[in-house]
């Protein structure tokens, strides 16, 4: 019932999204990727997809923000929640260290020096780039080359798309005392390290610091929509 409680909400941010001109990650409010008290990954994340290796190595994906997104983002039956699933298998490669033959990725771009998807997306609403993609891309996304030339300048015509990796702005909001905004490349900051607040997926153990008098809902174990994200009182019509 749970289950089906969280396909609705997050059916309700779907229509919400399509129907305001603002980011569909809006619609979210926080809540969707962060919860205060229930949440079960590091930066007090909601969502995780605990089912997903890297097809690129078969390694974990633990460690990046990959299976944060991919925790919506991938198909319920590869333990997502069905929103605009992505595939690893057939996406560009992450969680890998890059061979600089291939791409120069900017360092502070790499999370734990892997690539991850929040390289290329920074996706807090107060990014108003197409597709929340760290580089202006143009509003219809009519731009694309100018993302590629972050990591891959010798690619792309700079000088006639009127490109210069010394001149280029990427948008981060992880310095919360400089302000969301756009950054020189050498200066754009994509995470903070911050202790591990958050214990890992499963059962609390017995005298656990945190106080284990009362069992949590299902969905805390399951990672699926936080759903008291969009109503403080949720009721179950099924
Ligand atoms: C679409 C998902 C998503 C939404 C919506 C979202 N965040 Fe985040 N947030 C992230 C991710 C991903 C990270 C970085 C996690 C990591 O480093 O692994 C993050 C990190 C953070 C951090 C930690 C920053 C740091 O320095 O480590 C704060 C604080 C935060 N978000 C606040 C917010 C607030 C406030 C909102 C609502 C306006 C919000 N977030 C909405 C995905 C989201
Ligand atoms: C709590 C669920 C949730 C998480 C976690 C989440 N997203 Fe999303 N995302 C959504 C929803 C909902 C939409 C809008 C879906 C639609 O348009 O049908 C969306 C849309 C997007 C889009 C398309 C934006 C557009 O303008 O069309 C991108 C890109 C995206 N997300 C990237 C990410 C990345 C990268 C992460 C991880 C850092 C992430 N999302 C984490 C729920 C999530
Ligand atoms: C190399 C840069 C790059 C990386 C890494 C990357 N993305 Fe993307 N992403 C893009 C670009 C570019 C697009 C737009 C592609 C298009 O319009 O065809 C996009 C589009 C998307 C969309 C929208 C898809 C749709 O239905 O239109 C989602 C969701 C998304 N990315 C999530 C992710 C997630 C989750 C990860 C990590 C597993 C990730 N991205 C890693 C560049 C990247
Ligand atoms: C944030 C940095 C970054 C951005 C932005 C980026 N890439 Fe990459 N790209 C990489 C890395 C890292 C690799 C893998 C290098 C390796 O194999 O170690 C890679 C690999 C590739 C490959 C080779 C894949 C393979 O299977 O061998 C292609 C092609 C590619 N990127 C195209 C693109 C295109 C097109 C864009 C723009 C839409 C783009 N990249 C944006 C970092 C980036």
């Amino acid at each position: 019932m749970l289950k089906k409680l969280g396909v609705a909400v997050v059916a309700a941010f779907i229509s919400t999204s399509s129907i305001h001109a603002f980011g569909p990650h809006d619609g979210l409010d926080c809540l969707g990727c962060h919860s205060p008290h229930f949440a079960v990954d590091d930066k007090i994340f909601a969502v995780k997809n605990t089912q997903l290796t890297n097809p690129v190595n078969g390694q974990s994906l633990e460690g990046l923000s990959a299976p944060k997104c991919l925790g919506c983002h991938q198909l319920e039956q590869f333990g997502g929640a069905g929103i605009r699933p992505i595939h690893l298998h057939t996406t560009h490669p992450i969680g890998i260290v890059p061979n600089p033959k291939i791409a120069s990725v900017p360092v502070n771009l790499l999370k734990d020096g892997k690539l991850d998807c929040i390289s290329c997306h920074e996706p807090h609403p107060s990014n108003k780039n197409a597709l929340y993609l760290r580089i202006d891309v143009g509003e219809s996304a009519s731009s694309m080359q100018n993302l590629c030339a972050l990591c891959h300048s010798s690619k792309v015509d700079m000088a006639g798309a009127g490109l210069s990796i010394n001149t280029m702005k990427v948008f981060s909001a992880m310095d919360e005392s400089a302000g969301a905004g756009e950054f020189p490349v050498n200066q754009v900051r994509a995470q903070n390290d911050t202790p591990k607040y958050i214990k890992p997926l499963g059962k609390l153990p017995k005298n656990d610091l945190v106080p284990n008098y009362q069992d949590q809902p299902d969905w805390v174990y399951a990672p699926t929509i936080n759903p008291y994200a969009s109503s403080p009182t949720p009721t179950t019509t099924e």
